[in-house]
C-alpha cells in the first residue's frame, strides 16, 4: 500500500509525533508513505515525497509540523479538485492520513466522497473536533495558558492591576475554561455563554473587598460579551473555509479598558496568540499522538477508511468522519460552571 500523509489548518505541538506514528507504522508493515506538503495545497500540485524512517528521526519532541500546513481548501476551486485526483491517482496514493480539525478533515470527507480512501487524526488546540475526548495540541496549549497565568498572577499582585488574557479557541471555550481553571483565573469569558463586563466588575470589586487587589480575567478570542457587538463583516476577509480572524476583536483590550472604566482599578491585556501554538508537545500529547498515528495506519491496514482515530475515556476507538463532521464539541458546561467556584 502507498500512504499519503499530510497536515492541515493551524499547527499544534504533536503534529511531528504523529507523523513520525504514521510512518513508522506503516513501515512496519511494508508500506510506503509519501509526505504530501503543505496541507492540501501540496496534493494540488503535486508536492509530495517519499518519506523514509530517517525522514522522522529525531522529530518526536518538536513543535510544528515538518510537511508544513495551509488552510487551502480544494473545494473551493472544481480545477483544484480535478488536480488533487489526478495526482493521487499519478502518484500511486491508496490511501491518505489526513492529520487536522474539522476544516481539513471536511475536505477529506469530500474526497472520499469521490472514492479515496480516508483517514483522520484529530489535531486542534481548539479540542473542538466531535467524537473525541482530546485532539493532538490541546494538552500543550492549555499547558502553556496555565503556565502564562501564573507568571501574570505575580506582575498582575505586585501592581494591584486587573490582566485580561486573551486565549484562542475560536467559537470554542475549552482553551479558555480548561487552561483557566489550571491557572487560577477570577473570571473567565467564552463563546458558548453570555458573559459580561458588568459581571466581570463585580467580581473584581468584590476580590479587592476581600483583600484581593488583583484580578486575571480570561477571554476567549470568540467569547459572547452582552456589551460588546461584533459583526463579521468587519472583521475583513474569510480564509478559505469561510472563518473571519477573530484576534482582530481586539477583545481582551476592550473588556481592559471597560473594567479600568467602570472599576477604577488599573487593568491591562496580554494577547498569548500563537504562543499557544508552538513549543514541544507535553507527554500527554506525544503519547496521544503516537496512539492515534498508529491506529489510523491500522484501521487501514484492515481495510476500514472514512473513520477517525478518537479517544474515548482511555481507548482509541474509531468513529466515521461523517458523524464528526455533523456534530460540534462545544466545551463542557458543568466543567465551566465548576470554574465559576473560583471566581
Ligand atoms: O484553529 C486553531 C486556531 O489557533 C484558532 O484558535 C485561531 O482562531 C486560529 O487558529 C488562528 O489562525 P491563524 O493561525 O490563521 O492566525
Amino acid at each position: 500500500m502507498r500512504i499519503g500523509v499530510l497536515t492541515g489548518g493551524g499547527d499544534v505541538p504533536g503534529l511531528n509525533a504523529a507523523i513520525r506514528a504514521v510512518v513508522r507504522k506503516a513501515l512496519s508493515y511494508g508500506y510506503q508513505v509519501l509526505a504530501i506538503r503543505n496541507g492540501w495545497e501540496g496534493l494540488i500540485l503535486g508536492n509530495v515525497e517519499p518519506m523514509t524512517s530517517r525522514s522522522v528521526s529525531g522529530i518526536l519532541p518538536i513543535g510544528g509540523t515538518i510537511l508544513g500546513s495551509s488552510r487551502t481548501n480544494p473545494f473551493k476551486r472544481d480545477e483544484d479538485v480535478e488536480k488533487s485526483l489526478k495526482n493521487i491517482s499519478q502518484f500511486g496514493l491508496d490511501a491518505i492520513v489526513v492529520i487536522g480539525g474539522d476544516d481539513t478533515l471536511g475536505v477529506g470527507a469530500k474526497f472520499s466522497e469521490r472514492g479515496v480512501k480516508i483517514v483522520g487524526v484529530p489535531k486542534t488546540i481548539d479540542n473542538d473536533v466531535y467524537g473525541t475526548d482530546y485532539c493532538i495540541g490541546f494538552d500543550t496549549a492549555v499547558s502553556f495558558v496555565a503556565e502564562a497565568l501564573d507568571r501574570l498572577h505575580t506582575t498582575a499582585s505586585s501592581h494591584h492591576r486587573v490582566l485580561t488574557v486573551e486565549v484562542m479557541g475560536r467559537n470554542a471555550g475549552w482553551v479558555a475554561v480548561v487552561g483557566g481553571l489550571a491557572g487560577g483565573a477570577d473570571y473567565i469569558m467564552i463563546p458558548e455563554v453570555e458573559t459580561s463586563i458588568d459581571e466581570a466588575c463585580e467580581h473584581v470589586r468584590s476580590r479587592w473587598a476581600r483583600g484581593k487587589t488583583f484580578s486575571i480575567v480570561v477571554v476567549s478570542e470568540g467569547a459572547q460579551v452582552r456589551e460588546v457587538m461584533y459583526s463579521e463583516e468587519e472583521l475583513g476577509e474569510k480564509d478559505e473555509f469561510g472563518h473571519v480572524r477573530l484576534d482582530r476583536r481586539g477583545l481582551a483590550h476592550t473588556v481592559a479598558t471597560e473594567i479600568e472604566k467602570h472599576t477604577g482599578f488599573e487593568a491591562r491585556s496580554v494577547v498569548l496568540g500563537h504562543l499557544q501554538r508552538g513549543g514541544s508537545p507535553t507527554a500527554f500529547d506525544r503519547v496521544l499522538a503516537a496512539r492515534m498515528g498508529v491506529f489510523a495506519v491500522e484501521m487501514l491496514n484492515q481495510g476500514e477508511a472514512g473513520n477517525i482515530a478518537a479517544l474515548q475515556g482511555n481507548k482509541i476507538v474509531p468513529v466515521p468522519i461523517s458523524e464528526v463532521l455533523a456534530n460540534t464539541r462545544p466545551v463542557d458546561l458543568e466543567l465551566y460552571e465548576m470554574a465559576r467556584l473560583f471566581f
